[in-house]
Order: C-alpha cells, then sequence, then structure tokens
C-alpha cells in the first residue's frame, strides 16, 4: 500500500504555509525565498490515536507515519530501561530508551525503511545520503533489503568499523575530503532523477527526509506506552541535525493533541559545543559553529537547524554541551552500569551529571536519555592516539 490515506498535506514548521505531498530537498519553497531555511513536516487528518497491537515495531503505529507498510528488519519496539544513578547531586529516576539495540545499532532504523519506502514508491532506482557513519550503515542495510541501489558519501575521516559495514552490503562508498563536498556529490547525482537523497542539500540544512524523520515519532510513542502514561520530565537527545530531537517533539505533539497526555515533556538538546545554547540565546540558527568533535563524530558538524531549535523552545527545553576530554569518562561510566554505548551517545551520562551540577533540573524529576548508539562504533584506537 501506498501513501496512509490519512495524510491531507505537508505544512512548513517554520511558517506554516500548506504545501503539497513532496521531497522538499531545499526545506520550505516560501522560507527559502526569504533567506530562512526550515524543514517540513505531515498534517494528518486523524481524530483518534489508535496503536495497531496486530502490528510489531513501527508498524503499531502507522496511523501516524506517512506509509501503512515498509520494510522490517526487527526495528523499534526498544526497552526502557531504569538505571540507578544515585551518584547524581539531584535525585532524579533515569531511564535509558535503548535505541542502540536497533538491527544497526542505531536510531537511524526508525527514518531509513520509510525513507527506502518513499524511494520505491517513487520508482528510484537508488538512495544516497551523506553520513559521518551510522546513517551510512543503516541506510545501506535498508536499501540493501528492499533492492535498492545505494551510495553513502563521507569524509575520510570516517572510521573502517562504519566503512566495512557499509561495503559489506553491497553499496558504493564515496569519500570527500570536507563535509560539504559530501554535498556537491549528492547535488550531481539526484540530477539524474533515479537517486533518492535521505540528506538535505543545503549547506546550512532543513533536516533529512520528512518521510523519515516521521518514524522518530514512534519513540515518543513508545516511552509514553513504557511509562504506562506517565509522562518524563525530561528527555535529553544527543542532537547533530535535530532530525531525531525534532520527531521526538513531533511524537509528544500528537500524543499532546490527541489528549493521551496533558503536556509534552522539556526536551535537552546535548552536544559537544556550544550550537544549539548559543541560537536559544539569540545568535543566528543559520551561522556556522565551531568546535572540537573528533571523539563524537556523530553528532559533529558545524551547523545547527531551524527543527531543533524549535523543538527545544516549544518544549521549554534547553542544550547542554559535554568537552570532548569528558567523553571517555562517560562511555565508562555507562560501560560500568552494563551499557557500552558509543561516544556520542554516552555524552548523555555526562550531560546529566553536569546538569546536576548546575542545578539545572528539577529534584525527583523522570528523565529519559534517548541511547542513539551501540558502542561497537568506538575506535577506541583512533581515541587515545588523539589523547597521547
Ligand atoms: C549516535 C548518534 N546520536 C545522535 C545523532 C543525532 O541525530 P540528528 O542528526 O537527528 O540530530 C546521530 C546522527 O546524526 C548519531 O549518529
Ligand atoms: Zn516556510
Amino acid at each position: 500500500m501506498d501513501l496512509n490515506s490519512k495524510i491531507v498535506s505537508m505544512f512548513c514548521i517554520r511558517c506554516s504555509k500548506e504545501l503539497a505531498i513532496d521531497d522538499y530537498y531545499l526545506g520550505c519553497p516560501k522560507c527559502l525565498k526569504e533567506n530562512e531555511v526550515s524543514n517540513v513536516s505531515f498534517v494528518y487528518n486523524s481524530e483518534i490515536f489508535f496503536c495497531d497491537r496486530s502490528q510489531i515495531g513501527m508498524k503499531k503505529y502507522r496511523d501516524w507515519l506517512p506509509y501503512d507498510d515498509f520494510p522490517y528488519l526487527g526495528e523499534g519496539d526498544t526497552p526502557l530501561v531504569q538505571v540507578a544513578m544515585a551518584e547524581l547531586e539531584t535525585a532524579l529516576s533515569v531511564f535509558l530508551k535503548c535505541e542502540h539495540q536497533n538491527p544497526s545499532g542505531s536510531h537511524k532504523d526508525r527514518m531509513n525503511p520509510l525513507i527506502v519506502k518513499r524511494a520505491k514508491e517513487l520508482g528510484m532506482a537508488g538512495v544516497i545520503a551523506a553520513s559521518s557513519g551510522n546513517e551510512g550503515v543503516s541506510l545501506a542495510l535498508y536499501a540493501a533489503s528492499a533492492g535498492l541501489k545505494c551510495e553513502i558519501v563521507s569524509t575520510k575521516t570516517i572510521n573502517s568499523i562504519w566503512k566495512n559495514a557499509i561495503l559489506s552490503t553491497g553499496a558504493q562508498l564515496i569519500l570527500t575530503e570536507t563535509p560539504d563536498d559530501r554535498l556537491v556529490y549528492i547535488k550531481e547525482r539526484i540530477k539524474t532523477g533515479q537517486t533518492y537523497s535521505a540528506t538535505n542539500i543545503l549547506e546550512i540544512p532543513s533536516g533529512s527526509s520528512s518521510f523519515g524523520i516521521q518514524g522518530y515519532k514512534t519513540i515518543s510513542y513508545e516511552i509514553i506506552e513504557q511509562m504506562n502514561g506517565e509522562i518524563p520530565d525530561y528527555v535529553f537527545v544527543p542532537v547533530s541535525r535535530g532530525d531525531l530531537l525534532y520527531g521526538i517533539y513531533e511524537g509528544f505533539v500528537d500524543l499532546k493533541n490527541m489528549k493521551i497526555i496533558a503536556t509534552i515533556p522539556k526536551l535537552v538538546a546535548v552536544e559537544p559545543f556550544e550550537r544549539l545554547s548559543s541560537v536559544l540565546r539569540g545568535s543566528d540558527y543559520k551561522q556556522r559553529f565551531i568546535g572540537d568533535s573528533r571523539l563524537t563524530s556523530s553528532i559533529g558538524g558545524a551547523t545547527v537547524t531551524y527543527q531543533a531549535r524549535q523543538a527545544l523552545q516549544n518544549s521549554d527545553g534547553f542544550a547542554i554541551e559535554l568537552a570532548q576530554y569528558e567523553i571517555m569518562n562517560a562511555v565508562y561510566e555507562m560501560a560500568r552500569k552494563g551499557f557500552y554505548l558509543e561516544t556520542s551517545a554516552a555524552i548523555l551520562y555526562g550531560a546529566l551529571k553536569k546538569s546536576c551540577v548546575e542545578k539545572a533540573l528539577e529534584p525527583g524529576s523522570k528523565v529519559v536519555l534517548v541511547s542513539t548508539s551501540h558502542g561497537f562504533k568506538n575506535d577506541l584506537n583512533y581515541y587515545q592516539s588523539l589523547e597521547s
């Protein structure tokens, strides 16, 4: 089956313009004319929140996704595990949403079934994405399973763990000198009309494919179900383009609109250096930011997105940074609690600790950490070479 019949149109998340259902590689066209950069999303004509228990994974929530049917490799239904953290300065109940348990070991597995489905619906021969690693492996696996060609464009610094995984699927891996060079390649490839891009092609991005981002809403649906309808006070999310942050935000908004929850949690963006916190203080979201991210390449990058800022502002949340020298400690401390996470996910623990020291969280709060990626991707030899 094709597009969900409950979808009536798309809209710009910044200027609210109603838009036809399409792929907006340049974000909202109206905003672009005004030199703004904004992603778009979907309008669903639905009065109830229906969870289809005859289905598994994300398909339980297909009423609220772009498609009724899409490839399934075992993604979704990830555990929500309470983790004892008596060492924190503020007493909290902390839960880990184990997105690292998805098939390719990251949350990206909730986005790519829908991207692959979209590419198939359009009759494309293949898919393409710019990726520092996780999106590349995930898209390559879903494309392979659906019989689509796949090109992953990364930089020469990508580690061999991701490289080997991508190449194992039969995908083509293109390595460029700089992150911006990746976009030059993608722009050329999509001109053929045969390749669907998961990635936005603007240098200041609006975000990834809106079809894919919808998949992240299911994280919020699952959290509320797993907490038996209770609402977390804070949800911590590692952020790069803000696709995940925005998708989680929209998921909570859906539940609020459907009167399943009365309020939405405060979202907390976790970053390796000041980007979003600077934007929240008033600096332009379209500028470039400079900082070290060598230990956390998955959430590196010099840009932020309007969608990330909106998710933080509308949820009354905030952004917090954790410097590189603190990252490995966070990896070890989480591993000693039983969770071996990629640096870009373990950063959540360091950020949580820092938030407690800074008294940024209400005592007694319920906090969910969205653990985005498994530690098997950590390139410890490379990290040690930087430390010495
Ligand atoms: C491990 C990990 N965490 C978080 C993110 C952030 O995701 P987003 O780009 O949606 O902000 C990414 C990818 O970009 C990632 O690979
Ligand atoms: Zn707009």
